[in-house]
């Protein structure tokens, strides 16, 4: 059979299923149920389901819009949201958007929610039905585990009797809304007719380019765009690397090699963070290694994933030149979650870095003003502290007073991971500075 629900998508009467409801899956629910489509959306997580039933976001941090929003769609019944995949019995379209992590020895996808949602969804999949994976996955997936599996859960088979496509997402947590309506997307259909479909889908909502492709070449596009920045971001940290031993500025030299045509050299800092750029490299590679041994990837990925330790030992070294060991200093890390004025803390390098300095003997603690477990009061956690170390831009850090900061050490060395102290500033109120890509003697 040809795909059957195209006009229903055309003419927005479709049921959409949306599996998965966290930074990426809550905002496209919302954005479908807004564009006039009736909306399921389906997580195993019940407490994020009850408050987002009650027309509440579960999602922290600065998401502008989003609260709003979920307050729009689900009183309005466009948006309703289950932990039952049965309710999707009637979804001609269904969109899975949970998160792929990957093993942390192997670097290998894990799979274990996109597995646990093929399983629950074929039972009840409705004839004809169209499945678009948003999760990032590795090149080869859809072919060798979700199209099998489904086929398998289901009873029915690809191409004739459901269909699959795989539209990967590129939104950052913090700007959620904003990304998802108006960035280009890869729309990789199983068919050209499935693309065909899909594009009449997303642009109910999004406004920027939606390019036809095919599957295989949507996987690569999705992991290849994040493991260019990180090689990008590596190459930024390794120039910061260079310039610290040759007592240089990366941040004067990073602005005049951007005057050379077609460079556009990346920030260092503190390390890279996330759900998605620290594993969207291993996914690319994963089906590769056995006819290809990728190296610059994982170079890049041992360049970023070092940045934490190094920042420790600058730490260390700044504390150094005022005769106080790091074993037994108070070390105050402002910033938990991965990037600026997100909440969320997946694989930030805050966590690699307090590990590294309690390993050190430091005695740390955190200040985050949207990672709930860490949002004291600033001031409380800077109190007595011998070291401040800046590790996120928040919005909340962009001011900070450095003379009463400097009040309140009892050792004044501020460690800046982020570029966002004037190092001019810091001498002045008494501080000791020292940052990543910076001399620091
Ligand atoms: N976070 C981002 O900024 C971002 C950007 C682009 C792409 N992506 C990709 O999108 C995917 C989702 O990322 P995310 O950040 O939204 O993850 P997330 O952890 O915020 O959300 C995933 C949700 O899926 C739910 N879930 C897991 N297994 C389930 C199951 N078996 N049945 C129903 N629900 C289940 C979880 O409870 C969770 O609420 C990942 O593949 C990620 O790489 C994320």
């Amino acid at each position: 059979m040809s795909f059957p629900f195209a006009e229903s998508i055309r003419s927005r009467s479709a049921q959409i299923g949306v599996v998965g409801l966290g930074y990426v899956g809550l905002p496209v629910a919302c954005m479908l149920a807004r564009s006039g489509f009736h909306v399921t959306g389906v997580d195993i997580n019940q407490e994020k389901v009850t408050k987002i039933a009650a027309g509440q976001s579960p999602i922290g941090g600065e998401e502008p819009g989003l609260a709003d929003l979920i307050a729009e769609v689900i009183p309005s019944g466009k948006l309703s949201v289950t932990t039952e995949m049965a309710r999707l019995s009637a979804a001609q379209v269904v969109i899975i958007c949970v998160d792929t992590p990957i093993e942390a020895d192997t670097k290998l996808p894990l799979y274990r929610g996109l597995r646990g949602v093929l399983k629950s969804l074929g039972p009840v999949l409705h004839a004809g039905a169209l499945v678009i994976v948003e999760s990032t996955i590795a090149p080869g997936t859809m072919q060798a585990v979700v199209i099998p599996e489904l086929e398998q859960s289901s009873g029915k088979i690809a191409g004739e009797t459901f269909f699959v496509g795989h539209c990967p997402e590129r939104v950052t947590p913090g700007l959620l809304l904003k990304n998802l309506i108006t960035m280009n997307r890869s729309v990789g259909g199983q068919t050209p007719e499935i693309a065909e479909a899909m594009l009449a889908l997303y642009s109910t909502y999004v406004t920027g380019q939606l390019d036809a492709t095919d599957i295989l070449t949507a996987e690569i596009v999705k992991t290849a765009e994040n493991a260019y920045r990180d090689v990008q971001i590596a190459f930024a940290n390794e120039l910061a690397m260079v310039c610290e031993q040759l007592g240089a500025d990366v941040y004067a030299v990073r602005d005049l090699v951007n005057k050379s045509p077609g460079r556009a050299m990346l920030m260092p800092g503190g390390g890279v963070g996330g759900h998605c750029i620290p594993k969207d490299p291993w996914l690319l590679i994963a089906n590769v290694s056995a006819g290809y041994q990728a190296k610059l990837i994982p170079a890049a990925r041992a360049i970023n994933d070092s940045m934490p330790r190094h920042v420790c030992q600058l730490t260390a070294d700044a504390l150094a030149r005022h005769d106080k060991p790091l074993r037994g200093a108070r070390v105050a890390v402002l910033g938990y979650a991965f990037r600026e004025n997100t909440d969320d803390d997946r694989e930030t390098p805050s966590q690699y870095l307090v590990e590294a300095l309690e390993q050190g003997g430091a005695v740390v603690q955190i200040h985050d003003p949207h990672v709930r477990r860490y949002t004291q009061p600033l001031m409380d956690v800077i109190a007595g502290a011998d070291a401040v170390v800046m590790m996120v831009a928040h919005h909340a850090y962009q001011s900070l007073d450095l003379a009463a900061l400097r009040a309140q050490m009892a050792t004044p060395v501020l460690v800046d991971a982020r570029h966002m102290v004037n190092p001019q500033s810091a001498l002045q109120a008494g501080l000791t500075y020292a940052a990543v890509g910076r001399a620091n003697s």
